[in-house]
C-alpha cells in the first residue's frame, strides 16, 4: 500500500529542458504538468483514461499523462504540446488543424496534436483508417472527426517526411 505522505525524487527533461521534483507518491504526472510546472496546454478531461486531453510524449510513448504518477517520469524525457513549437512558429500540423478548421474550443486539441504527432513520426503518410486509429483516444465534443482527420491529412505526406528527417 503506497503511503500518501511518501515523496519521491525525480529528475526528467520536459520539452528538452532539464528538471527536478520531489513529488508526492500518488500525484499525478498531469497534475505536476500543469499545477507544479505550470504548462497549462496539457489538458484535463476526464482524469479516468477515457478523453486523450492530458496526452503526452514519454520516452516516445504516447501516454495519458493522468494515468501516469509523476514519480513514474523519473528518469524520462517528457514532451508536451508547448514544445512542438518552442520558438513560437506553428508546426505543419498547427497549421493545417487552423487552415482545415481542425478545432472548435480548443479543449482536445493539445490532446489531438501529440496524439498526430505521434503518429505522423513513425508514419508520414497515414491512410484515413490510420489515422483516425491513432486518435481513437481522443474525444472532441465540438467539431466532429472530419476536419480533424482532414488536418492531420493536410500535414501528412512531404510535411511529415521532412520533419521526421
Ligand atoms: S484527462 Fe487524461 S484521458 Fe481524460
Ligand atoms: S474542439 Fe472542442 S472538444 Fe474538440
Amino acid at each position: 500500500m503506497v503511503d500518501a505522505a511518501t515523496t519521491h525524487a525525480i529528475e526528467y527533461t520536459i520539452n528538452g529542458e532539464r528538471q527536478q521534483a520531489t513529488v508526492p507518491a500518488r500525484r499525478l504526472l498531469v497534475h505536476h504538468i500543469r499545477d507544479t510546472l505550470g504548462m497549462k496546454g496539457t489538458h484535463i478531461g476526464c482524469d479516468t483514461g477515457s478523453c486523450g486531453a492530458c496526452s503526452v510524449i514519454v520516452d516516445g510513448r504516447l501516454v495519458k499523462s493522468c494515468m501516469m504518477l509523476a514519480a513514474q517520469a523519473d528518469g524520462t524525457a517528457i514532451e508536451t504540446v508547448e514544445g512542438l513549437a518552442p520558438d513560437g512558429a506553428l508546426t505543419p500540423l498547427q497549421q493545417a488543424f487552423n487552415e482545415q478548421h481542425g478545432l472548435q474550443c480548443g479543449y482536445c486539441t493539445p490532446g489531438l496534436l501529440m496524439a498526430a504527432s505521434f503518429l505522423l513520426r513513425r508514419n508520414p503518410n497515414p491512410s484515413e483508417a490510420e489515422i483516425r486509429r491513432a486518435i481513437r483516444g481522443n474525444i472532441c465534443r465540438c467539431t466532429g472527426y472530419v476536419n480533424i482527420v482532414r488536418s492531420i491529412e493536410a500535414a501528412a505526406g512531404p510535411a511529415a517526411s521532412e520533419r521526421a528527417a
